[in-house]
Order: structure tokens, then sequence, then C-alpha cells
């Protein structure tokens, strides 16, 4: 939201080390926000950092100290205006039938309660600011099921939810709360994180059709922030023109 100084605005981005989070972390610099990145690989980070000046913290979501950490760090460095919680991802692609435990609780542990970590540890700063901004990156698997899909569509679902009612639980205050929900997106990890380090499983994903680029959803989650105080973009969802929705994808080679 628009701040009423003339400070830069300031922005926490999660899973900042690659792929979205690093493009947003680039798309905020150039748009004139101070950002403090964070993700688990310092060496990543400490790249991005030197690329575009953002503070960087290693933090794993999936910890209540480093989160604690990171939160802390935030508060103590300029506070914050935007939180980009866009750290997460799927592992696996098997049936309900022969889904891994270990894999949903995963997914679950960093999609919904990293998230959840995150906006529990921000909001107090937010509203220390008099204002703010909570963005939360689901998916379209936030918003529908496909086969195989289901232990990354369950947490996507319930990240979605969280959203959602955060929206409803804050409405009166001076915060926004966003949803951005992109199709594919060709990122440099998150099929090949999905596969367990499989490439060539994970080129097939985007084989035969133009996919998103992270680029593509840094630019919503931009323009979203940068929308007048007053216009709440609740949700967008953004998907790859060759794409109709979960499971439906025309692999004309364009
Ligand atoms: N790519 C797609 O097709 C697509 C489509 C729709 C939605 N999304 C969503 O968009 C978001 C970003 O996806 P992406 O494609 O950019 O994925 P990505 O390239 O795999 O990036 C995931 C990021 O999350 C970080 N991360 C993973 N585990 C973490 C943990 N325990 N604690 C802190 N950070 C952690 C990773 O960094 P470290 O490993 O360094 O921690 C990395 O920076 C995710 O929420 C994903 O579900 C992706």
């Amino acid at each position: 939201m628009t701040a009423s100084t003339d400070r830069p605005r300031r922005a926490l981005v999660t899973g900042a080390s690659s792929g979205i989070g690093a493009a947003t972390v680039r798309r905020l610099r150039a748009d004139g926000w101070d950002v403090v990145a964070t993700a688990r690989r310092a060496d990543r980070l400490a790249a991005l950092a030197r690329e575009t000046g953002a503070d960087t913290v290693v933090a794993d979501l999936t910890r209540d100290a480093d989160v604690a950490a990171l939160v802390a760090h935030v508060r103590d460095t300029g506070g914050l205006d935007a939180v980009v919680n866009n750290a997460g991802g799927a592992l696996g692609q098997d049936t309900v039938e022969h889904g891994d435990i270990e894999q949903w609780r995963s997914m679950y542990e960093l999609n919904v309660l990293g998230t959840l970590r995150v906006v529990q540890g921000v909001l107090p700063l937010l509203r220390e600011r008099g204002a703010g901004d909570v963005v939360v990156v689901t998916s379209t698997a936030a918003h529908g099921a496909y086969p195989g899909g289901a232990g990354y569509t369950g947490a996507k679902h319930a990240e979605r939810m969280l959203a959602t009612t955060l929206r409803w639980e804050l409405v009166g205050e001076p915060i926004r709360v966003v949803e951005i929900a992109p199709g594919a997106v060709a990122t440099e990890e998150f099929s090949l994180v999905r596969f367990g380090g499989d490439a060539e499983r994970a080129a097939q994903v985007y084989e035969g059709y133009q996919p998103l680029v992270a680029d593509d959803v840094a630019d919503t989650i931009a323009w979203s922030l940068s929308r007048p105080p007053h216009v709440n973009v609740d949700l967008l969802v953004v998907r790859p023109r060759a794409q109709a929705n979960n499971t439906t994808i025309a692999r004309t080679g364009v």
C-alpha cells in the first residue's frame, strides 16, 4: 500500500533464492523498493544481494526459531510495508493411494505452516507502519484438482484458505491481502525439486508450449502492490495462454 512518507517502501520476499522469488526481488528493487530476501541457501542469497542490493537473511521457514530471527531482523533494520509469501513447492506426483506421507507433511509444513509463521510474525510490523500488504503466492493448484496432485493441491488449497480468511479477518484495517495464483511457470527448480532431481521428467512439464516465466509472475506481484491504497487485488490467476486448466495444455509448439 502506498506509504505517506518519502522513504522507499520495504518488502520481505520469501523463497528468494530462485525462480519467482528471485525475480520478484529483482523487480521490486528495480521499482525502488527496499527488499529483505530470504531462503535457506546463503550462497544464492549472497549473489542476489550483490546483484540487486537487497538485504538478505538465511532462514528455514519450517523452523519457528528461524522465522522469529527473520522477523526480528526485519523489525530492527527498518520495519516492513509488504510481505511476499512465495516460498513453497511440490514434492512428487503420486496418486492418493500411493502418496508419500513424508512428502505430504513437508508440503504442508512449507506451503501452509511456513506462510502462517511468516504472516503471524510480520503482521505486528505492518500494523506499526499503519498500513501494509500481504501477498500470498498460491497456484492454480489451489483452485482445482488433478490426478497425482492431491498432496500439492491440498497444501495450496489450505494456503489459499489462509489468505482468504486473513482478508476477511482484517477487514477494516489498512492491510491488503493479495493472492497470486500462477499456472505453469518454467522456473529452474520447481519441477526439478518436485521430481527429486530428475531433469528429464522436469523438462517434460514445459515441453511443446510456451509456459510462463518467473518475470511474468513477478510482474503481477509488483502490479498488485502498486495499486492505489483503496484497491485490493483479492485474487489474480495467471496462466500460459496454452493452458486452460491444471490438466489441459495445448502442446502445439507455440
Ligand atoms: N513454478 C510453477 O509452475 C509454479 C506454479 C504455481 C505456483 N508456484 C508457486 O510459486 C512459488 C515459487 O515457485 P518457484 O517455481 O519459484 O519455485 P522454486 O524455484 O523451486 O523456488 C522455491 C523457493 O522456496 C525456497 N524454499 C524451499 N524450501 C524452503 C524452506 N524450508 N524454507 C525457506 N525457503 C524455502 C527455495 O529456496 P531454498 O532452497 O534456498 O530454501 C526457493 O527459493 C511456490 O510457492 C510455488 O508453489 C509455482
